[in-house]
Formats: structure tokens, sequence, C-alpha cells
């Protein structure tokens, strides 16, 4: 993903100006057309491939001098050139070539412009097939490492809100109706339980990536004596694949990943339709930094939260990629099948996408300012309190069920008072329901009570919370 703002960008697809970029020229007679040969080529998408793709070149050409399989004056010439492209790419001298069929082809027909024999040497016991897995599998251990770092960044600043609230009381909801009261930190926390969880689903993912596919050829292999230790081991993998069909076939690992990503932006859009609906003037919790929101072009007094909207809206494409992938695999057969190709787009895009999200999130929640008035103001009136009255008659001897009803029905002679809570009713009518109650009820009943005397682990109570947090930070 980084790659892409180093590589430049040249002169879109159409067929290729020299035949050397094509690798299977030799047993075809008839050239496709330039609109059939734009069609299948993928350097549109695998050119940001191109830096793994010399890394996997690099490793292949040194175990071919070491085995002896080429010379090994030409694999350090072979090498010292990849170094070389590489560099030039980095510091934009040099472009790849939007022309050629795949990234693959074009560094080949590179070297090959520039060294002579010694490019056409680099192929030996290798095929585009265990070359683009193992490209894709170098590429996606990065991009993966890049989004764990997001969600750490991310979780460093919710968890510092989150610390910052622990005595934010406002109300808890179940079916998006007033529940029980809790606080801005508790309520943060259960948004990072799910981050870290993202970020633990990609570290265990990381391990079925972390296998070598080079070496499997097309499908079968290679007859000649390619050391697969070897190169597993320079290019940081934790050691081969099994089988070369399965390495060559294979994209569970794409289809995990698009999961994983799924997953997050599920949980990011979730996050943001709290925030939406915090930002709306009914409820008032949150105030958007002006540099995080947007106007309207009609409604002059518009202030719209844009960025958690379409942060929310960008989880159905991430849902749409993990469908792409689950419909390409489906039913393919073994090995590789040209369908392949479309893995990369998908999966690329959905890890841009979910980069993004996490970025944008992250600089919206920064800059946001929580209105703790009105969401201390908002546990008034709901009857959050009632499960509290009722556990005090529990706590007092009564079963739960006739406690429950005794709540009910004291909120219930509330609502035809006109009251707004229950520790509005005197002591004498709440002694009425039940001889259980006494004074200390309506201490028991405000709502930052309600929230110090849920301290069961897990809990909103402020002490709980901090344990929360603590223990989140201990995993960033
Ligand atoms: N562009 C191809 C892909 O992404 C590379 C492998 C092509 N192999 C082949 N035999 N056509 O899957």
């Amino acid at each position: 993903m980084e790659t892409d703002k180093t590589v430049n960008e040249s002169s879109s697809s159409a067929a290729p100006s020299r035949e050397s970029s094509v690798l299977w020229a030799g047993r075809l007679a008839e050239k496709p057309e330039a609109e059939a040969f734009a069609f299948q080529a993928s350097i549109r998408v695998d050119r940001r491939l191109v830096f793994d793709d010399i890394a996997g070149s690099r490793s292949h050409v040194m175990m071919l001098g070491k085995q002896g399989i080429i010379p090994a004056e030409t694999a350090g010439l072979l090498d010292g050139e990849l170094a070389r492209i590489a560099e030039e790419l980095a510091a934009g001298k040099l472009d790849v070539d939007g022309e050629a069929e795949d990234i693959h082809s074009f560094i080949e027909a590179l070297l090959t412009r520039r060294l002579g024999d010694a490019g056409r040497m680099v192929h030996a016991g290798r095929s585009r097939n265990d070359q683009v897995a193992l490209d894709f599998r170098l590429y996606l251990k990065r991009a993966l490492a890049l989004i764990r770092d997001e969600i750490a960044e991310t979780l460093r600043v919710l968890l510092n809100l989150a610390e910052a609230h622990t005595e934010t009381v406002m109300p808890g909801y179940t079916h998006l109706q007033r529940a029980q009261p809790v606080t801005l930190g508790h309520w943060i926390c259960a948004w990072a339980s799910g981050l870290e969880r993202d970020s633990s689903r990609l570290t265990d993912a990381r391990k079925r990536l972390d296998e070598c596919p080079l070496g499997s050829g097309a499908l079968a292999g290679s007859t000649l004596p390619l050391d697969r230790e070897e190169t597993a081991r320079s290019l940081g993998f934790a050691r081969p694949t099994l089988n070369s069909m399965d390495s060559v076939a294979d994209r569970d690992f794409a289809i995990e990943l698009a999961a994983d990503c799924a997953i997050i932006a599920t949980h990011l859009s979730r996050f943001c339709e709290d925030i939406v609906i915090w930002a709306s003037e009914e409820f008032g919790f949150i105030d958007l930094a002006e540099s995080w929101s947007t106007g309207s072009s009609i409604m002059p007094q518009k202030k719209n939260p844009d960025f958690a909207e379409l942060i929310r809206g960008k989880q159905a494409r991430t849902a749409g990629n993990l469908m792409t992938l689950l419909s390409l695999l489906k039913g393919l057969p073994y090995a590789y099948d040209k369908d392949l190709q479309e893995d990369k787009e998908a999966l690329f895009d959905s890890l841009d996408t979910v980069r993004n999200c996490l970025r944008m999130f992250r600089g919206m929640m920064g800059s946001a300012r929580f209105n703790v008035t009105r969401m201390a103001a908002a546990c008034i009136g709901g009857f959050l309190e009632a499960t509290d009255a009722a556990e005090y008659l529990v706590r007092k001897g009564m079963p739960f069920r006739k406690a429950h009803e005794t709540a009910a029905r004291i909120v219930r002679d509330c609502i035809e008072a006109g009251q707004k809570r229950i520790g509005d009713r005197s002591l004498e009518q709440l002694k009425d329901c039940s001889a259980l109650f006494e004074n200390d009820i309506y201490k028991a009943l405000e709502p930052i009570n309600c929230v110090r005397a849920r301290g069961l682990p897990g809990g909103p109570a402020p002490v709980e919370v901090r344990c929360q947090i603590d223990v989140l930070r201990g995993h960033i």
C-alpha cells in the first residue's frame, strides 16, 4: 500500500510496446489485439507488488547461484541490478511500464534489456504462479503490520478519551431505548475491546501468511535443485509451504484477511453510527470539530457528520470484497487458474479502505468534544435507575421477580404523577409499595452511584473501567 506513493504511474495499458515483455510470445504465433491484451493484463493492479517482486527475485537468483544452477557471478550481477532497479523506482527515476502484462514480466524484461542473457536466467525453476503467490504474501505481511499500527494508534486515542471520562455518566441503551446508566469511558472501552480483538485476529492471520511458496513453480515444483529452505529463510518466512499445488492454488489467506478487514470496518461502522446519533441535535452528546464536519450547499445552518457517515458506508466495500474473494475461489479446479488474478484488487481495496477509515476515525475522535452536561441530563427521565431500585430490594431479601414488579409499579406511578425519577417519590409513597425502602434509596439511585455500584469485572464503575483501560493498554 505505501508502495503506491513511491511508484510513479505511467501511461495506461495498451498492446505491449516491446516484444520482450511478453513472456509467453514464443509459443503463440499470433498476438492478442490491444484491447484483449489489456483485458488480461494485471499491471494496473499488481504494480504495487513491485518491491516485493524484486525482493523475491533477489532471493531466487542468489539461491540459483549458490546451488550452481546459474554462475555465481551472474547471480551477483542480477542481484546488483535488481537492487539498482528498486533504488531507481524508489527515487522516481524509473517508472513501472503500464504497458507490460504484469509486474513480473516488467522486471524480467527490464533485466534482460539491461543485462542480456543474464536477465534471461532469472526465471529458472520459477513460474509466475509461485512468484505472484510469493509477492502477494510478502506484500500482505507488510500491509498487515501497517493496519495493526493504525489500530494501535487508534486505541491510544480512544483509551486516553476513556481515561478522561471514567466518571462521565451517560445513558446506556438497548433497543436504542434508555436502559441503565454507564459512563463514556465504559462505552469507549467497549469499542476498544472490539478493535483490540481485530488486531489479534491480524496477528493470528500472519501465522498462516508466514510460509514461502517460492519453489512451487507452476504447480509441481522443479527438476532443478532449488533450495526452498534457503529462499524461505532469506525472505524472512518461518518455513516453505508444504505442498506445491496448494501454494499456487489457494488464496485462503486472502479470504481470511478480507474477513478481518470486513470485521474491522463493521466495528468502525457501528462506532460511527453511535457518533452520528450523538451528533444529532436531539442527543447533542458530541460536538465534532468543524474541521471534521461538512456543511450543506443549500442549508446554511448545517454541520454534518459526513466523516462518520462515510466510514459507516465504507463497510459495504469491505463486505463486498470478502464476497468477491469467496466467490472467486469457489469451485476453482486445482491448481492455478487465471481467475486468481482477480484476488488482489479486492483485497488491496479492503486494506486501503480499512487503513484510511482507521486514520479518519482517529482524527475525528481526537478532535471531538463531549457535552458531559447533556449526557448527565439524559440520565434523568428515562428511569434508568429502575433496575437499581429492584436490586436494592433484592439486597434486602425480596425475590427478584417481585422486586421487578414493585419497581415497575413505582415507574408507572411516577409517569402518572408527572415525575421524572423514582427519587421524586416521597419515602412514604415508596414504602407504600414496599416497606423495605429506607432513606438510603435516594442516594443509591443517583446516576453516578448506580454506576459506582456496578463494580463487577467488565462493569461501568470508574475503578473497573480503569482496570479495563490498563488491560487494553497492555495489548497495544
Ligand atoms: N497476473 C497473474 C496473477 O495475478 C500472475 C500469474 C500469471 N500466471 C499465468 N500462468 N498466467 O495471478
